[in-house]
């Protein structure tokens, strides 16, 4: 089977896809996960080993997911079962499908986080800091109160359930129109702010001079949990995404222009936060609260930053919101394709579930700070397992399904079908064969067997 031969629906247009694509793979991976762990893993050293895992992991496994998913016309379960039926390369889909629930669970939470400042914004709270120390303690004061996150989180939640109701042409494609180069202006706008602030040369240094004593197993097995997250690689994402192409797109171009506009944005991020951080005098190490603390302070130090600060968060939201929406989208539709769910059934129930299971992550900052497993919060476990191992195990499989199972010359052909040329062939295979495989089964023995 094809796709076309099921009714499920298309992206209107070419850019369509591309801009909904590029939704999933923008969101807060690039924008305040991506500063925050370049932070802790010693800057730039780290983003030089994030940059590596794109172009030799993330790209090859873009464009694996997307012929797959354009192939079968299906969810990722459906995928794997339809070119392999009755073989535990099904068992991909499904890690998938539950890797999604994971992520989603606790992105809803840090999406809440990001209306809850869009409200700020608007209500002047978060634009008029004097230090630093008065923005983190604003932020310290929210994330411990138990009914506020919980309503934001909740209304996050609930957004991306009624857009993923409406389906992809109405809802999720035309949310993403808008946004995308809205965000780059904004982000260009605000990497000249950062950059003019006294001291801010101190954080470009951090940002762009990689200190290489800082690279050690776990840093590799961050940076590469860190390119899949952000690229929405590894659960099948990119494979749903796929299936809702009409069948003469570009599938080339198309992953290079996702990789390409997600790494720009992530890099754009890291020289509006680093040299600020440095600035207001912060620490790059913060974690999680870095964004929230970080930008409130330049914002209150800035012509017009209330507006500023508006328009900001307002982008960051519906930057979480076009990514919340795929990851809602790639557990849902494994519901309705597989199990004959309908739509509406589908993200109601999955989306609750999903919901219920994020409370503890969203209370990880507040009352549950003090319950831990295996060392770490309830959050953090469920960031961690999603993140650094489900992805790019995901990821891992999926390159070796493609490139030895189903095998590269049938994926060439379906990539071919309607392209002239496929330029980078050659590379592809290569990387997608061998690299993609091994750097990942090698981070993952490196992490387990440090000796
Ligand atoms: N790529 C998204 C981000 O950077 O925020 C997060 C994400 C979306 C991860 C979809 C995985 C996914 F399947």
């Amino acid at each position: 089977m094809t796709n076309g031969a099921n009714n499920r629906g298309f992206w209107g247009s070419r850019m369509g896809f591309i801009l909904a694509a590029s939704g999933s793979a923008v969101g807060l991976g690039n924008i305040w996960k991506f500063p925050y762990i370049v932070g802790q893993n010693g800057g730039g050293a780290f983003v030089l080993v994030y940059l590596a895992c794109i172009a030799l992991v993330g790209l090859p496994i873009m464009l694996s997911e997307f012929t797959l998913g354009r192939k079968t016309g299906l969810n990722p379960v459906g995928a794997f079962q339809t070119l392999r039926p009755n073989t535990p390369w099904v068992g991909i889909g499904f890690m998938g499908v539950f890797a999604g629930f994971l992520i989603l669970s606790f992105y809803g939470v840090v999406g809440g986080w990001t209306l809850a400042y869009v409200v700020n914004s608007i209500t002047q709270s978060v634009s008029h800091f004097s230090s630093s120390q008065e923005a983190g303690q604003f932020f310290g004061n929210f994330i411990t109160n138990t009914w506020e996150v919980l309503f934001y989180h909740t209304l996050f939640m609930g957004l991306c359930m009624a857009i993923v109701i409406r389906g992809v042409h109405g809802g999720i494609e035309k949310a993403c129109n808008i946004l995308m180069p809205a965000l780059v202006v904004m982000l260009l706008l605000l990497m000249v702010r950062s950059l003019t602030l006294p001291g801010a040369m101190e954080g470009v240094r951090f940002y762009l001079y990689p200190d290489f004593s800082k690279i050690t197993p776990q840093v590799v097995l961050l940076a590469m949990g860190q390119a899949f997250f952000s690229l929405s690689l590894g659960m099948g994402a990119m494979i749903t995404y796929g299936s809702y192409l009409s069948a003469r797109e570009n599938l080339t171009s198309a992953t290079l222009y996702v990789v390409l506009f997600d790494t720009l944005i992530a890099l754009l991020m890291g020289m509006v936060i680093f040299p600020a951080v440095f600035a207001v005098g912060l620490e790059p190490t913060e974690g999680p609260s870095l964004v929230f603390n970080v930008l409130p302070t330049v914002f209150s130090n800035m012509p017009f930053g209330a507006g500023v600060s508006v328009l900001f968060f307002a982008l960051l939201a519906i930057a979480a919101i076009t990514s919340g929406i795929s990851l809602l989208e790639a557990v849902v539709a494994y519901f309705i394709d597989q199990r004959g769910w309908t739509r509406k059934q589908a993200v109601l129930v999955m989306g609750s579930v999903i919901y219920l299971l994020g409370v503890p992550s969203g209370l990880s900052f507040g009352v549950l700070a003090d319950f831990k497993l295996m060392g770490m919060t309830f959050f953090d476990v469920v960031d961690n397992v999603a993140s650094n191992y489900l992805l790019p195990l995901g990821g891992m499989l999926t390159a070796i399904f493609v490139g030895w199972v189903w095998g590269t010359r049938e994926a060439h052909r379906e990539i071919e079908r309607y392209e002239t040329k496929f330029h980078w062939g050659a590379y592809w295979e290569f990387v997608l064969r061998y690299v993609a495989p091994v750097a990942v089964a090698l981070v993952f023995l490196a992490k387990f067997f440090p000796e």
